[in-house]
């Protein structure tokens, strides 16, 4: 992927595995006038995922990818994004693990949102961790895609206090909410920069 310049909108790929809240958000926030970007794939790797039906909806280019044979499935995946023209790749709830090979050929192109104030709780089920040891902030990070998990250059991070009555439910649908603020923010940013 090449570095770009001029006003032409950018292409993009949402990949997730689930239920695709960020993934409708951020196709609201393209088709606004001044977004800079057009999400011109979409891909899963699970042929159920509720975020689907995201792309049927707003009829937009979706691939399911079979995840049995992971080198099969970025070979499929590599011939997608050169197909659609892809510039940059922004990871929304994707819960398959991307090789150190494909990340290193998309370096700086691949961003992902996390649900907690990285570098703190990496991986999953944040939420719960993050309540049982009586944090007093969590929050959101959109960063870079590196091969160690969760662990590239931070983009932008939302931080919000945690209640005295937060359940991981409550405190996941407020984080969630921030996550959809602050991902087209993110994306803004990164694409202004290349
Ligand atoms: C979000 O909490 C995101 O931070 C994490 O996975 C969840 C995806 O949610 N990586 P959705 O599928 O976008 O609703």
């Amino acid at each position: 992927m090449k570095k770009l310049n001029g006003n032409k909108k950018i292409n993009i790929a949402i990949f997730i595995s689930g239920k695709g809240s960020n993934l409708n958000n951020l196709i609201k926030y393209s088709k606004k006038k001044n977004s800079k970007f057009r999400i011109n794939l979409i891909i899963s790797n699970n042929a159920k995922a509720k975020g689907l039906r995201y792309a049927s909806k707003y009829k937009m280019n979706k691939r399911i990818i079979n995840y049995s044979n992971i080198k099969k499935a970025e070979k499929y995946i590599n011939l997608y994004l050169n197909k659609f023209n892809i510039k940059l790749i922004c990871l929304a709830g994707f819960m398959k693990i991307l090789s150190k090979n494909f990340i290193n050929k998309f370096k700086g192109k691949i961003i992902n949102i996390h649900p907690s104030l990285l570098p703190k709780y990496k991986g999953l089920n944040t939420h719960s961790r993050v309540i049982k040891n009586k944090e007093r902030f969590s929050g959101c990070t959109v960063h870079f895609v590196s091969p160690k998990l969760d662990s590239g250059k931070i983009i932008l991070q939302k931080k919000i206090r945690i209640q005295k009555n937060d359940s991981p439910d409550k405190l996941s649908r407020r984080i969630l909410k921030q996550e959809h603020l602050l991902y087209p923010r993110a994306l803004n940013k990164v694409l202004t920069s290349l």
